[in-house]
């Protein structure tokens, strides 16, 4: 161990009181049916990513635990949704829009007092900034808030009756049955929450099986999920994924899986479905985002976005730029500058003010990314900055590696994690060549002036990626935008408006424009005799 790392752990006192986790939390609760059930059985540990000094020795904090259900829990969440949702005719999916909405919005309110714990709670299981979970936290309510104003804009879109070819319909989007949503442990709060709440404003009811790591964070949030839905709407279960989703989609009842993991993941549990054409998916998978810099790019803005793309929380974002193509004419100016800004990024934990680089929550991750440089050592590169992958317990220092080629793993597999891995190239076939033989479609970034060069490699990745930044690092926000992928990086398309589309369907009622159908629709608006074909919207 270098020394410079010596200091990134703080002694147990060191630790701020505004932070630090009251107690150990054991949790034993898990939502099914409106009921907070008490788990008896095994428990699964939640080990932070932070270590505390202990004299000369070093001790992870273990701050809680969650409970290990089985497939008989998750089956019972399961029948607890369908009987909510009962085949459309249960109270949420019959419910009115604008009342769907007041639940919403009471959840809404309880949520927003549970900040401070639900903040200091994605700094200790995920090891994420408290600025970054901070932002985490209020984009995630705005993502609700802007949710819940596109289904207002929806409602009065479907409130108006169409004319066509002598045929008068109304088309409204309704739910799709019951929804299985499962998020990443990088974005444990915002990007589940960004699949489960467009799913349940939409009517859907939901099972919902919180990430991997970044647990304990929804714990604060049970009781307001128990009291601001009717029961069965919201189920939420723990556990072993294999053994609890796995036997949910054996079952065939699930009719919209939303997942954002990798595409393993995503395969092994769509074919679990034994009717596989009734389900539907929207999927966030694996990325290996490339930046291409080309030779008369702004070095400075291209070094900036390149960083914060490749390292803001460690590199831990689908979308991170997790590969640099950089122009020969300009590689050793760029590496110069790129690694006097790494430099400059402060290591510590995450509450400390101004941190920029955090351990690692994942088990192993250390032990992957020192095999990955090592790998990429045997091949050629060097790391070429100063304490580059530097390990300290869960704490991985950046490493800049290059010359990187296609023979090291770290040219095409995702690193998902601190290393920055830099390509020299002369023509611009060679990155092209990457991204087109690439299995991964989401996202690239373009440095440069020349539009015509741009021009020719917007051309060539528009039919390849789901979005091309020019000069900006890649990204998913701003959250109305559309948020997609192609090849194995995802399935469907996510943005505040799209989210509500993917959990639902259209049905129209439609008839001939004659005198007699007229006059049935016209008592069925005037007196609201139908909840479905209706005129009257919400503001
Ligand atoms: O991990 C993937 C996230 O969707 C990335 O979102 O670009 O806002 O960090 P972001």
């Amino acid at each position: 161990m270098s020394d410079f790392l010596a200091n990134v752990f703080p002694d147990e006192a060191a630790i701020p009181a505004a932070v630090n986790l009251p107690h150990f939390i054991e949790q034993r609760e898990y939502l099914i049916d409106g009921k907070l059930k008490r788990w008896e059985g095994e428990l699964n540990p939640v080990a932070s990513p932070v270590f505390v000094k202990k004299g000369n020795a070093y001790e992870q904090k273990v701050i809680g635990s969650t409970p290990l259900l089985t497939s008989k829990e998750a089956l019972e969440a399961l029948d607890a949704a369908v009987k909510a949702y009962d085949q459309g005719h249960g109270e949420w999916p019959s419910m009115s829009v604008a009342t769907r909405i007041e639940h919403i919005e009471k959840f809404l309110s309880k949520m927003r007092e549970q900040r401070t714990l639900v903040v200091n709670l994605l700094m200790w299981e995920i090891g994420k900034s408290q600025k970054d979970s901070e932002k985490e936290f209020d984009r995630t309510c705005d993502y609700i808030v802007d949710t819940i104003d596109k289904l207002k804009e929806l409602d009065r879109n479907s409130a108006r009756f169409v004319q066509e070819q002598g045929i008068m319909a109304q088309i409204r989007r309704v739910p799709l049955g019951v929804a299985l949503c499962m998020g990443p442990f990088n974005y444990p709060l915002n990007e589940t929450f960004s699949t489960l709440f467009p799913a349940l404003i939409m009517g859907n009811t939901v099972v919902f099986k919180p990430a991997k790591y970044g647990v304990l964070l929804v714990k604060p949030l049970l009781e307001a999920f128990r009291d601001c839905f009717p029961a069965g709407v919201i189920n939420i279960i723990y556990g072993r994924g294999r053994e609890t989703v796995g036997a949910l989609m054996e079952t065939g009842k699930i009719d919209v899986f939303a997942f954002i993991g990798t595409n393993k993941g995503a395969n092994d549990l769509k074919r679990l479905h034994p009717k596989p054409h009734r389900l539907k998916a929207i999927l966030g998978l694996d990325a290996k985002n490339p930046a291409i810099v080309l030779p008369d790019a702004d070095i400075d803005n291209a070094v900036n976005e390149c960083i914060t793309g490749s390292l803001s929380f460690n590199g831990q974002r689908c979308t991170a730029l997790k590969v640099l193509f950089v122009h020969k004419s300009i590689v050793d100016e760029f590496i110069r500058k790129f690694n006097a800004a790494v430099a400059k990024i402060k290591p510590g934990m995450p509450w400390d003010a101004g941190v920029g680089l955090t351990p690692l929550p994942e088990p192993g991750k250390t032990d992957y990314l020192k095999g990955l440089v090592e790998d990429a050592k045997a091949h050629g590169a060097k790391v070429v900055n100063e304490n580059g992958g530097t390990v300290l317990n869960t704490f991985f220092y950046p490493a800049v590696l290059y010359p990187v080629n296609e023979k090291m793993k770290v040219y095409s597999e995702e690193q998902f994690g601190p290393i920055v891995p830099i390509v020299p190239f002369d023509t611009d076939d060679e990155p092209i060549h990457y991204v087109m033989n690439s299995h991964f479609g989401q996202q690239l970034s373009i440095f440069g002036k020349d539009s015509k060069r741009i021009s020719k490699l917007i051309d060539s990745f528009a039919s390849q990626v789901g979005r091309i930044n020019l000069n900006t690092q890649c990204q998913r926000g701003p959250d109305t935008f559309p948020f997609s992928g192609r090849k194995d990086s995802a399935e469907g398309t996510l943005s505040v408006a799209d989210a509500l589309r993917v959990f639902s369907i259209r049905t129209l009622v439609a008839a001939k424009m004659n005198g007699e159908n007229k006059e049935i629709i016209g008592s069925i608006l005037n007196n609201r005799e139908s909840s479905f074909l209706s005129t009257d919207y919400i503001f």
